[in-house]
């Protein structure tokens, strides 16, 4: 049985932090709270997806080595920046940010990736991770919408144009 959020995280201790952060910040508690966890789930998928990165920035082989090196690390600490943006942001809406890979593993759509040598294979990885964590801040341009939270509505916009570009880029490099 999959486990909710909360059990994975075990962040029910941090029920008063939450209501005290969303009356400072002048949003609802229970907004605070689903928005929260909604980011813990992208913070996991970002966790993911740098690590796989890295993987490919190590293990790339071939013709494609001095374009897909540097590329690859452009990206990973492109990623790197936006994990610690979103762990602030769950920490600014009074809730804990997850930090254990045992725990992303659980509850992140993106899979690990295993050896990966290949250039165009790896771009398809990321093209494919790119597409899950874009429909996760898509999910919660929605929600932070309806409750107000600009805060998270313009980081999560921002991510977006950001990464639609990078799409482009990456998929007319495997030439599509
Ligand atoms: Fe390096």
């Amino acid at each position: 049985m999959r486990l909710s959020i909360n059990q994975i995280f075990n962040i029910k201790s941090i029920k008063l932090y939450i209501m005290k952060n969303a009356t400072l910040i002048g949003l609802q508690e229970t907004d605070c709270k689903n928005i929260s966890e909604k980011l813990n789930v992208l913070l996991a998928n970002y966790s993911v997806f740098y690590q796989n990165t890295r993987g490919s920035h190590w293990n790339i082989k071939g013709d494609q080595f001095f374009t897909l090196h540097p590329k690859f690390e452009e990206l990973y600490n492109s990623l790197v920046l936006k994990i610690d943006e979103i762990a602030e942001r769950i920490l600014t809406l009074g809730a804990t940010p997850a930090h254990n890979y045992s725990d992303y593993l659980q509850v992140s759509t993106i899979k690990e990736s295993k050896e990966v040598s290949d250039g165009n294979k790896s771009v398809e990885i990321i093209l494919e991770s790119f597409k899950v964590v874009i429909d996760l801040q898509r999910e919660l341009l929605n929600i932070t919408d309806e409750a107000g939270d600009e805060g998270t509505n313009s980081q999560m916009s921002d991510y977006i144009t950001e990464q639609e570009k990078e799409v482009w880029m990456y998929n007319s490099y495997l030439g599509k």
